[in-house]
């Protein structure tokens, strides 16, 4: 048994936005921009999407204090705008920072009380909430295509939220706005959206056949592209098939979620500022041998074309990934390796884990 929902209408290609301008035309007269302090401005979105908005009229408001994982403060400064504008849609630009902001925002902001908990409200909070326009500059979240937004809560912890009300309405897919990001965010994004496509598929374990398509068409790409890319920084082509390879990945992820690799690393990107596609790629290898223990074939069947788990490894040290140390306590690897026991992405995790093994990952990363 499986099912297919992605309620988002994805348009790719270069000038796209100038391409689909009256349907920008459709959302209302007032919009909110959210984006991050540069990337929506460099990328050269802002630019193209300023010239659109001013042809129709519509108004805009640009909120452009999105941070690297978003704080619950930034969305609550968000929501406070609809206090003094009268917002018809969200337009997200950038990087998954801005785009899951974007997404709280739209929700936040249109709930009675902007200055809620949205992780403690009910799915009420949703219900009124704006259509979400988003504009990737970078590719690895998948964000501009899933339901989920990831924001740090008020303990300083990366906490997700999730309701088919966050599905972005249109995702506008230009690879012309991704050309900008260095060789080190390319790596890190692009290992995003590779861990998205094996743990997704990892979960659905090809069952659901336009997942298991979607999985192996990402990770083949991703696979073929993120090697040896210094030359290939300014390629359309490239960033092509990299923005292609996360939105799919993201469209993965949308039905399957991710695994206990992307709690691992939350605490890591929370409090070592670790980049988020590097720190689910530190534990990557260890936490697959470890479901192989009891689940070969799945783990196969996730990771291909990669045809073992030692051409994966041999790809993730040709990217250095091994080489990444960082100071951790002993008070922190066994608060985190704790929280991981009872993580809920544990229990929709396969194979066997227990608290000596979060805890051996951890001090494997140790400096
Ligand atoms: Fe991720």
């Amino acid at each position: 048994m499986w099912n297919y929902n992605i309620p988002v209408k994805i348009f790719q290609g270069e000038k796209i936005l100038s391409e689909k301008k009256e349907l920008l035309n459709s959302f209302g007269k007032n919009a909110l921009l959210v984006t991050g302090r540069n990337s929506a401005k460099l990328s050269g979105v802002l630019d193209d999407l300023l010239k659109i908005l001013k042809e129709y009229k519509i108004q805009f408001y640009i909120f452009d204090r999105v941070e690297e994982n978003p704080s619950y403060d930034t969305v609550e400064m968000g929501a406070a705008l609809f206090d003094e504008h009268d917002f018809d849609f969200v337009i997200a630009i950038g990087g998954g920072s801005p785009i899951d902001a974007g997404k709280a925002i739209a929700a936040l902001g249109t709930y009675y009380k902007h200055d809620a908990y949205l992780f403690n409200e009910s799915d009420d909070i949703y219900k009124n909430t704006l259509p979400i326009i988003a504009i990737p500059t970078t590719s690895g979240s998948g964000s501009e295509i899933t339901p989920y937004s990831i924001l740090t809560n008020r303990e300083n912890k990366k906490k997700g939220i999730q309701s088919n009300r966050l599905f972005p309405t249109v995702a506008f897919l230009d690879p012309r706005y991704t050309t900008t990001l260095n060789e080190s965010l390319t790596i890190s994004t692009g290992l995003d959206a590779l861990t998205h496509s094996i743990e997704g598929e990892l979960k659905n374990n090809g069952t659901n056949p336009v997942i298991k398509s979607l999985s192996l068409k990402s990770t083949t790409m991703i696979k073929g592209n993120l090697t040896d890319i210094q030359k290939k920084l300014s390629s359309i082509k490239f960033r092509k098939d990299l923005q292609e390879a996360s939105a799919m990945a993201g469209i993965v992820i949308s039905h399957f979620g991710t695994t206990i690799i992307h709690s691992a690393g939350y605490p890591l990107s929370s409090f070592k500022k670790v980049k988020h596609g590097i720190a689910n790629s530190v534990f990557f290898i260890d936490v697959l041998e470890r479901i192989s223990q009891t689940e070969e074939k799945r783990v196969l069947n996730a990771i291909e074309p990669f045809v073992s788990l030692q051409e994966l490894k041999n790809f993730f040290i040709n990217l250095d990934i091994d080489k990444y140390k960082f100071d951790l306590s002993d008070e922190e690897i066994q608060k985190w390796s704790e929280e991981l026991v009872i993580s809920q992405k544990r229990k929709k995790t396969p194979g066997e884990f227990d608290l000596e093994f979060y805890k051996s990952l951890y001090n494997k990363i140790r400096k």
